[in-house]
């Protein structure tokens, strides 16, 4: 069997697990097929997806403060990147890491060799002088992969509030998990999206655009291109809503009646009742307190946060300990 037909399979079995279930759910990862990553561009061209310019504009005013975090008493790490993507943001540190003549190597990781290829063709072009070593798999054998052939100190990046599509406990694992495949002084670079107006929360999930509806559909698109299915898209909406509590942003696809939706890749029929939702992602917005207590569980100390108050988000530096 390919690998493609492999993914595929995967993709298949996944879905009909999420939708036989009560509630229905979808995994989050699978929007990012070819039109969900142009969709997730535009989201984060939006003004109303606040993330991605607040990130930036931490990096933009903190390079030096960054870097001097990153170094700690050392000369030189390996800056890794979790779900590089095209690197806009990480290019930023580099571009001044290199003027700053820090010995420093780049290994992004990605489990899709073609947002590696660009990315290296990308780098190739703008940051020549760099040195890259990009791995293409899934996070934790790609790290492991990387202890088991270096010791240089690690700096992993986890940014733009990935991290949220964890729930708190799942964050908890994942973070534990990381922390398995790292030294004691390695860092974790995380960009975290906090608490907020919650109205303003919502818009970013709920654009009046319409991207991110797009976005959230794309997901029947995909299984009517790739599993034969026969979901129309007028009779479903997109639906977010944002818990102030918990800190919860979840968003939902509401069937807006009785429905069946048969996919023929898979012999399967599935029953809709009216308003029936699949739950297709979260958006985790932390409190302080909750990243004190995720550092905490995971055997992480935080060093330095790189915070920007006004929009409620902060790029957090934590070690790891022995
Ligand atoms: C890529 C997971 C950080 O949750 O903010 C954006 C994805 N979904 N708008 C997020 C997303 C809807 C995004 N992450």
């Amino acid at each position: 069997m390919n690998n493609e037909q492999n993914m595929m399979n995967k993709f298949g079995e996944e879905v009909l697990h999420g939708l036989q279930q009560t509630p229905k759910s979808l995994p989050s990862k699978y929007f990012y097929d070819a039109r969900g990553d142009k969709l997730f561009q535009d989201i984060m061209a939006m003004e109303e997806y606040y993330l991605t310019n607040v990130e930036f504009s931490i990096f933009e005013n903190k390079k030096a403060e960054i870097l001097e975090a990153f170094l700690g008493k050392e000369k030189s790490f390996r800056l890794v990147e979790l779900g590089a993507g095209d690197g806009t943001k990480t290019k930023v540190l580099m571009k001044y890491f290199l003027g700053q003549n820090v010995d420093f190597t780049y290994s992004p990781i990605d489990i899709s060799g073609h947002v590696l290829q660009q990315l290296k063709d990308n780098i190739q072009n703008e940051l020549p002088n760099l040195k890259m070593e990009s791995l293409e798999g899934d996070y934790f054998d790609a790290l492991a992969q990387l202890n088991t052939n270096h010791n240089m100190k690690e700096v992993v990046f986890f940014l733009g509030s990935t991290i949220g599509n964890f729930n708190l406990l799942e964050a908890i694992s994942f973070v534990q998990k990381l922390g398995d495949q790292l030294n004691p002084g390695d860092l974790l670079f995380l960009g975290v999206d906090l608490m907020k107006d919650p109205q303003k929360i919502l818009t970013a999930y709920n654009d009046p655009h319409g991207i991110t509806k797009s976005f959230n559909l794309n997901l029947l698109s995909r299984m009517n291109k790739e599993l034969g299915a026969n979901f129309e898209m007028g009779q479903f909406d997109h639906f977010p809503t944002y818990d102030p509590i918990t800190g919860e942003t979840k968003s939902y696809l509401i069937s807006c009646c009785e429905q069946d939706v048969f996919f023929e890749a898979l012999n399967q029929n599935i029953h809709f009742e009216p308003w029936e939702a699949i739950f297709t992602e979260i958006s985790q917005k932390y409190s302080k307190e909750m990243l004190q207590q995720l550092a905490d569980k995971t055997g992480f100390k935080s060093v330095v946060n790189f915070m920007h108050d006004e929009m409620g988000y902060l790029n957090a530096v934590w070690e790891k300990q022995g």
